[in-house]
């Protein structure tokens, strides 16, 4: 399964901070917010990914991540000129899908806690499987409607009168067939490929697995001042807490196996004197006592 993330947009919520770098490229507690979704998808096994960012932003994520080979996967870039939908991403990734299943992950996305992803990737066979999450406020997401037996029966993207308080997060996994319903779509009123339609093609199909994420999961916005501020305090909370990170794309790579121990040492050895170094530093050198106990 090949990765996608969407890290476009121009950020307009997060005036002046996205004047010089993108919302996906703002600190989130101790990271950039985009080391998170990273995170969650090589934690998910994913290796080859493709970032899709405006032609502006294309050079500051490169300058982050770079091809991505220092942990184990390989990264290439493209360009969304315009902000004209999420859904737009599988046309511009095209030929970086090639005829492979696809994930997508929205670069503004934060989630922590649980194991639903991991093990949604490894039973995903075909069709679409995209998740739901009970929210206060769903009239600003993707809605997904459940009947009494718990199966989804409609989709709608921003509804002024939701029809429940399942909203549908920014991770999905399709089949190869996500190519060629993106290529059909039309531009919503808001002048966007929408990926609300893009699902509502396969449950037309009967072909949607909607999967709830169990109050266990944490699922973070960090679109606005107040709630970027909100997500940095939260991780803060749980890495002091725990003493464990959240979002790190280095210490997902060792767990995955993607890195090797001396791999993971060198990557270390090379980074200067930080918390983060001593943070990964301690992992190796537990890994090195008893092993890798936990992903
Ligand atoms: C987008 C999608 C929406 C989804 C949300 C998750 O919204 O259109 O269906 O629930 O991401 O973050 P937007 O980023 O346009 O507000």
């Amino acid at each position: 399964m090949k990765g996608i993330i969407l890290a476009g947009g121009a950020g307009s919520r997060l005036y002046p901070l996205t004047q010089v770098a993108s919302k996906q490229l703002q600190p989130v507690y101790d990271k950039p917010m985009v080391y998170y979704p990273l995170t969650v998808l090589i934690a998910s096994g994913i290796r080859a990914f493709c970032l899709i960012s405006t032609p502006q932003d294309i050079p500051r994520f490169q300058q982050l991540l770079g091809d991505g080979k220092r942990w184990g996967i390989s990264i290439e870039y493209r360009e969304q000129a315009k902000p004209e939908g999420i859904a737009q991403a599988f046309l511009i990734a095209d030929s970086f899908i090639g005829s492979d299943p696809v994930t997508l992950i929205l670069g503004d996305n934060i989630f922590f806690g649980g194991d639903a992803f991991p093990r949604a990737f490894a039973d995903f066979k075909s069709g679409a499987t995209i998740f739901a999450y009970h929210v206060t406020d769903p009239q600003r997401y993707g809605v997904v409607e459940f009947d009494a037996e718990g199966r989804a029966v409609s989709l709608e993207e921003k509804p002024a009168q939701p029809r429940s308080n399942y909203a549908v997060p920014g991770v999905y996994l399709y089949d190869n067939e996500v190519v060629g319903i993106a290529r059909s779509l039309q531009p919503s009123p808001r002048g966007e490929l929408e990926i609300t339609d893009v699902n509502r093609e396969y449950l037309r199909r009967g072909a949607l697995r909607v999967q709830r994420l169990s109050r266990g999961t944490a699922w973070l916005d960090a679109g606005t001042s107040t709630s970027l501020h909100d997500a940095s305090a939260y991780v803060q909370t749980i890495e002091k807490r725990q003493g464990m990170k959240l979002g790190c794309p280095e210490e997902a790579a060792l767990y995955r196996g993607f890195l090797s121990l001396g791999q993971f040492e060198a990557l270390v050895s090379a980074m200067p004197v930080c918390e983060y170094r001593d943070y990964l530093a301690e992992l190796a050198a537990e890994v090195r006592r008893v092993g890798i106990k936990s992903a």
